[in-house]
């Protein structure tokens, strides 16, 4: 007698891999649900870019928030593919998902205040950022990132990556380096003033970007302010000992461009001939003195350099150099799952970028 309308949420997401079930509340998308209730989903950039919140669809109804196929192959959407950062729920469903890791090791993302104590150029264009936070934040892995906005001011947050390995940071603090992006308004707002002193919110952690256990070589490759998850992952192999081989590949246009060479250097001497530092210089002027390589990151990896087939890869940077550095690794042999990146897609592509 009546036709059939959907039920408006909260619907339940009963996640097949793990045997969970979430709550999806009406103006929820199905990431944040999981994430919000502890559930280590994989994900990246939240708004429907990266694809890393694919899962597949088993039973129930969901109404997309914006088309899959600008990240999911037509093979992928026959097969029941979505992105679950852009679902919401019309009926109970059933999802398949490879959660990344014991929830037990993930903090809930919470948002906290904090003050600015220090702004710091490292570059022409990026500037270390640390925070003072009023409380302390959910523990955040190496590899991830949080959301800053300003209160009053900048509303729309931007995400940018912890520039320090937890243990490495001061505590109570956060830091993170941040690239001053033309008309970007939050790095605009960074970069054109001195904001030491100023209050922000910092909300996290997120990503799943993290160190994978392996004993695996490690090759790492990241260009500008990607060098901050980078260095937050080297830091944690270091204070772990070096148990395995570590090459950084990082990518800069010219020396003016290069950044924590110091820090380089520590982490090199800590390795005890574990660590590699390579930076390559794609526009360095012809006739300077630079003896290091130049060229783009990609032009350097070679399989019988970096022992490729049995590497796992780190990528951090603009979306362009981690597609070439995807494909580049993928014909050298490098299988798709010890492929591990993060994108930094900027806030004119997206909500919440980073600039
Ligand atoms: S596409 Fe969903 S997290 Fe990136």
């Amino acid at each position: 007698m009546f036709g059939f309308f959907a039920r408006k949420g909260p619907h339940r997401a009963r996640i097949t891999t793990s045997g969970d079930t979430i709550e999806v509340g009406a103006g929820d998308n199905l990431l944040k649900a999981a994430l919000n209730q502890g559930l280590a989903w994989p994900h990246n950039c939240r708004v429907g870019s990266c694809g890393q919140c694919r899962c597949r669809l088993v039973s129930g109804k969901i109404k997309p928030l914006n088309d899959f196929s600008y990240v999911l192959t037509g093979e992928e959407m026959d097969a029941g593919m979505i992105l679950a950062c852009q679902t919401s729920l019309r009926s109970d469903v059933e999802i398949e998902v490879a959660l990344d890791k014991p929830a037990a090791a993930l903090s809930q993302p919470k948002s906290v205040g904090g003050v600015i104590v220090r702004a710091r150029p490292l570059t022409h264009d990026i500037l270390e950022v640390r925070i003072r936070l009023d409380e302390v934040m959910p523990a955040y892995l190496a590899g991830q990132y949080a959301e800053l906005s300003v209160p009053g001011l900048i509303e729309k947050p931007r995400s940018y990556s912890f520039a320090s390995a937890p243990e490495n940071e001061q505590f109570g603090h956060v830091s993170f380096f941040i690239r001053h992006v033309p008309d970007g308004e939050m790095t605009g707002w960074l970069h054109t003033a001195n904001q030491e002193g100023q209050r922000v919110n910092v909300a996290g952690p997120y990503g799943s970007f993290w160190l994978r256990d392996s004993a695996a070589p490690m090759l790492c490759i990241a260009g500008g302010s990607g060098m901050a998850p980078i260095k937050a992952l080297l830091e944690q192999v270091s204070s772990q000992g070096f148990q395995r081989q570590v090459t950084y590949v990082f990518g800069a246009r010219t020396r003016d461009d290069l950044y924590c060479l110091d820090e380089m250097k520590q982490i090199k001497a800590r390795g005890n001939g574990h660590f590699n530092f390579i930076p390559v210089l794609s526009r360095e002027p012809n006739d300077s003195d630079w003896s290091g390589l130049r060229g783009h990151c990609t032009d350097i990896l070679s399989p019988d350099a970096f022992d490729l087939p049995n590497s796992h890869a780190y990528l951090c940077g603009p979306p362009a150099m981690i597609d070439s550095a995807i494909e580049c690794l993928g014909r050298a042999g490098v299988k798709s799952e010890h492929i591990f990146y993060d994108k930094f897609i900027d806030a004119s592509h997206m909500q919440g970028g980073r600039t």
